[in-house]
């Protein structure tokens, strides 16, 4: 017989934790990444957090990303909302196979667009979020009640890739639905920087 649950499945890294008192870290990589990337970044920056970490599942060219884009900048707003969704699905099979809390996402780039996807479609899913360099996934975000979950945005003043009116316009839009967001502007480009995994480490600390 079939199994009747649904299921997507990604494919992932799963590193258990060994801190109890650590919530579970869920790792979204960049274009181009894949599970492994973020490991060492969830390691130093939670020791001890259980680290769940899936791999895009669209493909452009040979890089994996986790939503389809038009161009740089210009996304799929359809394949975005679907993939989210799966996405979503994925972490409640994933936090019932292994147990797990609802884990905080820590997303670069691409993989921080889906995660501000996830928190304005399924908020649920997530007990917060830091996403370093991301933009806002959608033209006109949906509503979505983010009382409780705490963002910390980390966008660089020269990166050329996300528009700082853009970073901007999503830390208004995540407060504007109740999250309680720490937005810092650090001078630096795209890629993450020693000031990044400072400020990471300490807000996590916080959780
Ligand atoms: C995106 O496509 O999500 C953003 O442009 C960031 C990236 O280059 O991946």
């Amino acid at each position: 017989m079939l199994d009747a649950v649904a299921t997507t499945a990604f494919i992932h890294a799963f590193e258990p934790g060994t801190d109890a008192a650590r919530k579970p870290l869920l790792l979204l990589h960049g274009t181009g990444g894949n599970e492994h990337d973020l490991l060492p970044l969830g390691r130093m920056v939670a020791p001890g957090a259980a680290l769940l970490s899936p791999r895009g599942q669209v493909l452009e060219g040979t890089m994996p990303r986790f939503f389809r884009r038009l161009a740089e900048g210009v996304f799929d707003e359809a394949d975005l909302s679907r993939r989210s969704h799966e996405l979503a699905d994925f972490v409640e099979d994933a936090r019932r196979r292994y147990d797990l809390a609802a884990p905080i996402a820590v997303g670069f780039s691409n993989g921080a667009n889906i995660a501000a996807s996830l928190l304005l479609l399924r908020p649920e899913v997530l007990a917060g979020a830091a996403l370093l360099r991301a933009m806002s996934p959608f033209r006109e975000p949906p509503k979505a009640d983010l009382s409780g979950e705490r963002v910390l945005m980390l966008s660089g003043a020269q990166d050329p890739i996300i528009p700082a009116a853009d970073a901007a316009r999503l830390a208004a839009t995540l407060s504007g639905n109740g999250a309680t967001v720490e937005h810092r502007i650090l001078p630096t480009g795209h890629g993450l920087s020693q000031a990044d995994i400072g400020l990471l480490t300490g807000w996590l600390d916080q959780a």
